[in-house]
């Protein structure tokens, strides 16, 4: 019988055109989808004549692949990874690999990877970005998991990853248990800030410049030109002056309310169990939400209309670059953050300047700017946060006062800026000595004799005070979030 080299389930876009990159590097796949026509329907078209063994029964599918058997699903992440999962496993032996290549849970990649494993089964969970595209010609790949499995594996995903200049794959070993998904996960999250924040530089530049669309082509080309140059930066250059087939600018006909399927969401609720401040990617989460809020939306339009035009702050093209660019630089650091967190609390030991590199490719936040977090990370390994590099530094205090104008200007105009300003905060937050948390110990005390810290003893040693001589002693030191 005819044996593949890895078997593929799932042939939505995805699973279609990472198949079909996976054949292309010489490997032989075996293909199931739970429509066994889908798979008929691939095998005759994009897949004719091709290196494919197209299979209709699990244990079919499953006997087809030579060992140990390495199988990719291309499937919706959630409950279909679990139902396939346990259909497979009757079928499996020890040794074989199990990879889920969704955009999945991190806590559902961490279980399945212990429940598998104790069933001698190894199991990753990899992260792939880069859309459809991407899966074709050479995603981003962010694998973890069962370590065994690595090396099983690593030909196959560093073959079809994307490459960097130098021929090094996007795609390397992240870590155990979740630690793939959740550094996707973070990507993700990074996604819908980037996103967000490229959204209120348009704003600025259509309701404050009055840019028409050719002329924010053009800006957008611009940027994509020097230090902003990005993916995400390329295609909105290409959206700005894009026509539909009754030659209207097909943006201005898309309604402005923002989907999501979760991955920014996730990000939040990962850095709320942290303790750790992601807000730029929170307000880009919440940008979307609000903007679903249309009816609302519409109502408060007409109550609270922007009745004059506001004075001009004098902003211009340049300096809302330079606001882009430095609340992308606070973007990143708390992403990068949040996994340097993540990572002590699960002991995944993960490498940033790796994972920046692996993302410069292939993924859709791809971009320049990545290589010098890279370069960041490879010079000062232990960095605790990307803003005490001296580029990051230097890059900050040359944006910082066009930055502040910029969101002084949104402020004043009425152009809502939830990220560039939040990143403002933050910033403005961390550099303070000292901070009115102060205030809000005093007043924990005061109503709930919840304790505090003196300045002027060390840390950790806590007094209370009975603030209106009627409180007792009695402190309440036994819970915490
Ligand atoms: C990628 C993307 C992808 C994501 C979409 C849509 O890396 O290729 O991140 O995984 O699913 O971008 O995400 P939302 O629907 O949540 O915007």
């Amino acid at each position: 019988m005819k044996t593949s080299d890895i078997g593929l389930v799932g042939l939505a876009v995805m699973g279609e055109n990472l198949a079909l990159n996976i054949e292309s590097h010489g490997y032989t796949v075996s293909l199931y989808n739970r429509h066994g026509e889908v798979v008929t329907r691939f095998v005759e078209g994009r897949g004719k004549g091709k290196n494919f063994i197209p299979t209709y029964s699990i244990p079919e599918f499953v006997a087809t692949i030579s060992r140990p058997r390495k199988i990719i699903l291309m499937i919706k992440a959630g409950a279909p990874v679990d139902e396939m999962i346990d259909k497979l496993v009757p079928y499996l032996s020890p040794g074989d690999i199990i990879i889920d290549g969704g955009n999945s849970d991190f806590h559902d990649t961490e279980r399945r990877m212990y429940e598998l494993e104790s069933r001698g089964i190894w199991f990753v969970g990899t992260g792939i970005s880069g859309g459809e595209e991407g899966a074709l010609h050479g995603p981003s790949i962010m694998p973890g998991g069962s370590v065994k499995a690595w090396p099983e594996i690593k030909g196959i995903l560093q073959d079809i990853a994307a490459k960097l200049e130098d021929g090094t794959p996007c795609c390397q070993w992240i870590g155990k248990g979740g630690a793939g998904h959740f550094v996707k996960m973070v990507h993700n999250g990074i996604e819908y800030g980037d996103m967000q924040l490229i959204a209120e530089a348009y704003a600025l530049l259509k309701e404050r410049l009055h840019l028409d669309n050719e002329q924010l082509h053009a800006v957008f080309d611009e940027w994509n030109k020097g230090e902003l140059k990005s993916y995400l930066i390329e295609i909105t250059a290409d959206i700005m002056n894009f026509k539909d087939n009754r030659n209207n600018y097909l943006l201005d006909e898309i309604l402005d309310v923002a989907g999501q399927k979760g991955t920014g969401k996730w990000s939040i609720m990962a850095a709320l169990d942290e303790n750790d401040p992601l807000t730029l990617i929170t307000e880009a989460v919440y940008a979307r939400m609000l903007s679903g809020l249309l009816e609302e939306r519409e109502k408060a339009s007409c109550m609270f209309l922007n009745e004059k035009e506001f004075a001009d702050t004098g902003i211009d093209i340049e300096s809302i670059g330079n606001a882009l660019y430095a609340a992308k630089l606070v973007s990143y650091t708390q992403g990068f953050s949040l996994m340097r967190r993540a990572s002590e609390h699960y002991q995944w030991h993960l490498d940033y300047g790796t994972i920046a590199q692996i993302w410069r490719k292939g993924c859709i936040i791809r971009s320049v700017f990545l290589g010098k977090i890279t370069e960041a990370y490879t010079n000062e390994p232990g960095l605790e946060n990307l803003l005490f590099n001296s580029f990051f530094r230097n890059k900050i205090l040359s944006s910082l006062s066009a930055w502040r104008n910029v969101v002084a200007d949104g402020v004043l105009s009425g152009v809502a800026l939830p990220c560039m300003s939040s990143a403002l905060s933050y910033f403005d937050g961390l550099r303070t000595l000292k901070s009115p948390a102060n205030l809000i110990q005093a007043q924990r005390d005061y109503f709930g004799a919840h304790l505090y810290e003196r300045i002027d003893k060390p840390r950790n040693e806590f007094f209370h005070t009975d603030w209106t001589g009627e409180g007792g002693n009695t402190t309440s030191r036994n819970y915490n979030a």
